[in-house]
């Protein structure tokens, strides 16, 4: 019977997972409130946070051909526990990017820049992982608007299948956010002329 701190699959380590989730949520928060003190405005739109669902999780044990245990979903995949933090500027990205390489308690463990290096699609993001008490991993996905609503657009076109006319519609993708990409620049630029950088 359910006992809401189990999980079928994480075991008690979802209560790790819960607690790592509260603990860097309260440190983003913290960046957020330290850089809107240096440059008087939010760096953040949003900070979301998940622990993978059960299915998801074992979706994609399968899918990597790795027995469905917590072995598995928590030290071979590292996307247990997800960030994604959404910033209105391209600046701020990397800003909020610098602070959580500081952090204490958190260890970078691997950054791959989909924004400097966008993916051939045309999806635009910075990844990092962390390493949380010792063996934890943490994924961070950090990105501006623009890019988020490109990701959750080609995310839905990406579960649709029988989709005719794909090769256009890629194509079209693609297009779409370089030029979105190129907007965030411009958006950029009137903010530093805003702030009289
Ligand atoms: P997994 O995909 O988790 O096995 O890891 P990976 O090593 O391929 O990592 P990567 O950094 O490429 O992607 C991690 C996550 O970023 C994915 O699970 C998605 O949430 C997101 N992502 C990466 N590429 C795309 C993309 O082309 N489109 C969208 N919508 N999301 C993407
Ligand atoms: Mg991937």
């Amino acid at each position: 019977m359910g006992n809401m701190n189990m999980s079928e699959l994480y075991g008690l380590y979802l209560e790790d997972l819960k607690n790592i989730q509260d603990d860097l949520t309260r440190k983003v928060n913290r960046i957020r409130e330290e850089v809107r003190e240096e440059i008087g405005m939010d760096p953040v739109e949003h900070c979301l946070s998940r622990i993978k669902d059960e299915e998801s999780m074992r979706d994609k044990c399968r899918r990597k051909n790795l027995p469905e245990t917590a072995e598995s979903a928590l030290f071979q995949i590292r996307d247990a526990l997800g960030f994604r933090i959404v910033c209105a500027f391209v600046d701020d990205v990397y800003t909020i990017r610098d602070h959580i390489v500081q952090l204490e308690g958190y260890e970078v463990l691997e950054e791959k820049d989909y924004i400097r290096h966008a993916k051939p699609n045309g999806y635009r993001s910075y990844h990092m992982i962390l390493r949380a008490r010792e063996r934890f991993f943490v994924e961070v996905q950090l990105r501006t608007i623009s890019m988020d609503t490109w990701a959750s657009l080609e995310h839905h076109m990406r579960y649709k299948k029988e989709i005719s006319n794909e090769q256009l519609i890629m194509q079209e993708l693609k297009r779409c956010a370089d030029e979105l990409a190129s907007t965030d620049i411009s958006m950029q630029t009137i903010r530093d002329m805003i702030l009289k950088k």
